[in-house]
């Protein structure tokens, strides 16, 4: 790390002050005059050196930051950042930065192309490998119901073969069980925050949400029978109990039990969202097991084992099997049938549990990184999924956080678009853990987030 006395030359021109020190600050640093690393005059001393107001140059010094060029560390003082370099690289060669994406939402990398290599040519040169090219519906995956049913019991998950729809992931499962049990117009209870897929089916089916409140044990049971109360034309809730998207919270057994008994006493179909739920190793009820027979239970292997394969299923009373059936061929016919019989071979021969575990192993060594490099911001996380929920300081808009994230390099998702009421300021934003393919890289975009959650208090000091 080097320090420097810089000494700015300002271009004023007819641009304000504060707009051509920033100026200044970008050209030193694209010519190399500032390299990365170096350490900035403390703010009042530039500005008392260049005869200027302590505003002046704090607002060059905001300008630069949100553009990733400096950062400020509590008690350290005001560096040029790494990404500088590569942004000057960037200018230098025509070349473009390459953003570190936190934004989707993946489960942890892994690398198996062996276990994929050996399943498939086996699937593929078996009697039947060319079958698997032609058109299947739900009767002829019965033998891959019954393994994926089998498997989940193993996880403690109650289900039966002739319960299960299969679908084209946990997605196509959501739509099939909103499709089953709504129409049009139809209200539907949602938790105030949630997935952004189920966002867009409320949307997309013409639905009116009723959201309803989530603390930190879930979603508010007492809210709900006061909305239940108010609106007794309601007859559908979505959620997810078991690792919420995106607070990563989960229900306590007293609201699950609560729960259960409101939809039982009122007659509410649950739609249970479960996607991250199936694990052998982890012991935690689900709605479906409370109560089978009101509840639509949904999940998929796409973050346990694989998203690719895109094998999810839904799965409720048997009364509404060929309903469900029929909804999910008029969407899409038919799963792959080669995906399928992958799928189902992984979990026959222990492939599935020796993924579920690798990716388990690689999400829990992400989530220490996370803690090492957060410490003690507040943030909300758990070792069964891959993204974490950041709650940002007062100083910090989402919007303005996500937008300074992106100039220094990553990519990271604002709390707001979560929110299923559209005009809200979720004062958190959610980081994706799993999108980047390298801890290294989780390391290098989680310090941008700490230096920007630090810059935040520093640049509120010097007023
Ligand atoms: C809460 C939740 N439900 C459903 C899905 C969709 O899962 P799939 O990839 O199986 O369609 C996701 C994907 O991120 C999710 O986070």
């Amino acid at each position: 790390m080097t320090s420097t006395i810089w000494k700015p030359i300002l271009k004023r021109g007819d641009q304000v002050l504060y707009r051509a020190l920033a100026q200044s600050l970008t050209d030193d640093i694209r010519s190399g005059k500032l390299p990365p690393g170096t350490q900035l005059p403390p703010v009042r001393k530039l500005a008392s050196r260049l005869k200027v107001t302590v505003g002046t140059v704090r607002r060059a010094f905001e300008l630069a930051m949100a553009a990733g060029l400096i950062d400020a560390h509590v008690g350290r003082g005001t560096f040029v950042t790494h990404l500088a370099d590569m942004r000057t690289n960037d200018i230098k060669n025509g070349s473009r930065l390459e953003l570190i994406d936190m934004a989707i939402n993946k489960p942890a990398p892994i690398e198996a192309g062996d276990l994929l290599a050996r399943a498939t040519t086996r699937i593929v040169r078996s009697d039947n490998g060319w079958a698997l090219m032609d058109y299947r519906d739900q009767s002829g995956f019965s033998q891959h119901r019954r393994t994926i049913a089998h498997w989940l019991r193993t996880t403690g998950v109650p289900v039966h073969a002739e319960q299960m729809v299969l679908t084209v992931g946990a997605s196509q499962g959501l739509a099939v069980a909103l499709a089953t049990t709504t129409r049009p117009g139809d209200k539907v209870f949602v938790e105030e925050l949630t997935y952004p897929g189920v966002k867009n089916l409320i949307r997309i089916f013409g639905l009116e949400p009723v959201p309803v409140a989530i603390d930190r044990e879930g979603l508010v049971t007492s809210h709900l029978a006061a909305l239940i109360n108010q609106q007794n034309d309601v007859r559908v809730l979505i959620c997810m109990p078991r690792v919420h998207n995106p607070t990563t919270r989960s229900m306590s057994s007293a609201r699950k039990q609560d729960l259960a008994e409101l939809a039982n006493l009122h007659d509410l179909t649950l739609i249970e969202d479960d996607c991250y739920g199936p694990s052998p190793s982890r012991p935690s009820t689900t709605l479906f097991e409370l109560c089978p027979e009101r509840t639509f239970y949904v999940s998929s292997l796409s973050k346990s084992v694989a998203p690719g394969l895109r094998v999810g299923y839904v799965v409720a009373s048997e009364r509404v099997f060929s309903a469900m059936s029929a909804i999910s061929q008029s969407m899409s016919w038919t799963l792959p049938p080669l995906m399928v019989e992958l799928a189902a071979d992984w979990i026959r021969d222990g492939s599935a549990d020796k993924l579920a575990q690798l990716r388990h192993e690689e999400t829990v060594a992400r989530q220490k990184i996370v803690s090492n490099v957060l410490g003690n911001h507040p943030y909300e996380a758990s070792q069964w999924n891959t993204h974490v929920w950041l709650h940002l300081p007062e100083a910090w808009n989402p919007a303005r956080f996500v937008e300074s994230a992106k100039n220094r390099g990553l990519l990271v998702v604002s709390g707001d678009l979560f929110s299923i009421q559209p005009r809200t300021n979720i004062s958190a934003v959610r980081l994706g853990i799993g999108s980047p393919a390298t801890r290294e890289l989780v390391r290098n975009g989680l310090t941008i987030v700490a230096n920007l959650l630090h810059a935040s208090y520093d640049f509120a000091d010097v007023t």
